[in-house]
């Protein structure tokens, strides 16, 4: 991927810097992040939206990996932000991105992020229900504003990598059902409220996804939705948010497309549909997060230990594991990996990576071909920018690795290691189980 090569030491090399060397360098586990592929994905989406002659925001869905110099970066390359927290908000605003570039999404956003968001001035709320839509009503009347929403409606369309389904009414927690009436409903209350201007709505359906038909399914839905919406309320959408989940290759089993692919057969089913029944086409908004930013990140482990059960299966072991990247745990993903300070070394044997954790299902990668690997050999993970350190951990109060962005041969810390005083440092010991000095 991006800017990684195997230099004339037979070590990986990612943005210039020596793997062998990052780890002498930061120590292991390391997540190591490529900041021009991070930059060549931006102006991907930015370049195909700029072709397709409509107005657009890309939003960086900063949940994939939202850290100060991610939301940095991504200012720089002209994205807009979405944030899900007060969390992920505060990470932006401390890293001085631009708020009237925010977007907030989430199912129940608490009055204390409603407002905290509303005081930073961001560009948009993207109203989940209900509750929420009244809440928000009546903290921007309180505060004499008016801030911008979208609502969030389900299209009936559910993807999940290359297939989707589409439904009626679709079970999910997220958003007003286009299919049974609730969404036409939010749009005429919010068209009472006085101190929300609605600009639009938001649909996303699912995310690693590979084909576009899911996507084209869901534009027609929301124009149709719209169309009724025009003729019924009088109401035209200016915005149309249509989400994330563009698909990455993390293994040869995925097969996405290109960004720019996935950009125009959205756009042309903007056109072809919006242009049915709108006087002007809607801007068109969207939030990838997996597609900006996974495939930059490698993480690399030391390995250690290793267990051979004859005739059933070589564990190897690493130095991190389901902490850092919970996703095989969880999702049953799956990574490839090489061994970096011997990238020449031709495969000799199929092992499992195992991680270090005190828990069966903290495995990595299954049955995978590498070189004989011994204690101390640097094992490189592709494809870990995504959704690693955003859901790391510390189960087994392992600390969280450090992030290190690479670029041009210099490497530079974003994220520094936790330490073991990290570990301990919100735990509080009641003052009568204080241990006495003797
Ligand atoms: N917009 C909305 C409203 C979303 O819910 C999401 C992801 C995105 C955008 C960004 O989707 P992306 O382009 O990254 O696929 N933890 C899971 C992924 C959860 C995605 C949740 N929503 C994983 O590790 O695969």
């Amino acid at each position: 991927h991006g800017t990684s090569k195997i230099n004339t030491k037979g070590h990986l090399e990612i943005g210039g810097c020596d793997t062998v060397e990052l780890k002498e360098t930061y120590g292991t586990p390391l997540y190591v992040v490529d900041e021009d592929l991070i930059r060549r994905r931006s102006r991907e989406y930015m370049d195909a939206f700029r072709a397709s002659g409509l107005s657009f925001q890309v939003a960086y869905a900063s949940k994939a990996f939202c850290v100060m110099a991610m939301c940095r970066l991504a200012e720089e390359e002209g994205l807009s932000l979405d944030v899900v927290s007060e969390g992920e908000l505060y990470t932006a605003l401390q890293a001085g991105f631009p708020a009237h570039r925010i977007h907030f999404h989430g199912n129940n956003k608490t009055p204390f992020e409603l407002e905290m968001a509303i005081d930073a001035g961001i560009g948009c709320f993207v109203v989940d229900n209900m509750v929420e839509l009244h809440m928000l009503q009546s903290i921007a009347a309180e505060k004499k504003t008016t801030v911008n929403i979208l609502l969030r409606v389900t299209p009936g369309v559910e993807a999940h990598t290359h297939e989707y389904i589409s439904t009626g009414q679709i079970d999910s927690k997220f958003g007003f059902d286009i299919g049974n009436g609730s969404a036409f409903e939010a749009v005429g209350e919010a068209k009472h409220c006085t101190n929300l201007n609605l600009l639009g709505v938001h649909s996303h359906i699912g995310s690693q996804i590979f084909e576009v038909d899911g996507f084209q399914l869901a534009v027609e839905r929301v124009a149709n939705f719209a169309a009724k919406v025009k003729e019924e309320l009088g109401i035209l959408f200016q915005v149309v948010n249509l989400g994330g989940g563009f698909g990455i290759r993390y293994t040869e089993e995925d097969k996405p497309l290109h960004v720019a692919d996935y950009v125009r057969a959205i756009t042309d089913a903007v056109k072809k549909y919006f242009s049915l029944s709108y006087p002007k086409l809607p801007e068109i908004w969207v939030e990838p997060g997996r597609s900006i930013v996974g495939d930059s990140g490698t993480t690399l482990y030391t390995i250690g230990t290793s267990k051979d059960i004859p005739g059933v299966r070589k564990y190897v072991a690493v130095d991190g594991g389901m902490t850092d990247n919970p996703r095989p745990a969880l999702y049953e993903s799956k990574y490839e990996a090489m061994l970096a300070n011997r990238a020449y070394d031709s495969n000799e044997e199929t092992v499992s990576i195992a991680g270090k954790c005190c828990e069966t299902g903290d495995m990595l990668i299954w049955d995978i071909e590498l070189p004989t690997a011994n204690p101390g050999d640097l094992l490189a993970v592709a494809c870990t920018g995504a959704y690693n350190y955003a859901m790391a951990s510390n189960y087994n109060r392992i600390p969280r690795p450090a992030v290190v962005f690479v670029k041009d041969g210099q490497s530079e810390v974003v994220v520094r290691r936790e330490t073991l005083q990290d570990i301990v440092a919100y735990d509080v010991v009641p003052a009568r189980m204080l241990k006495q000095p003797s």
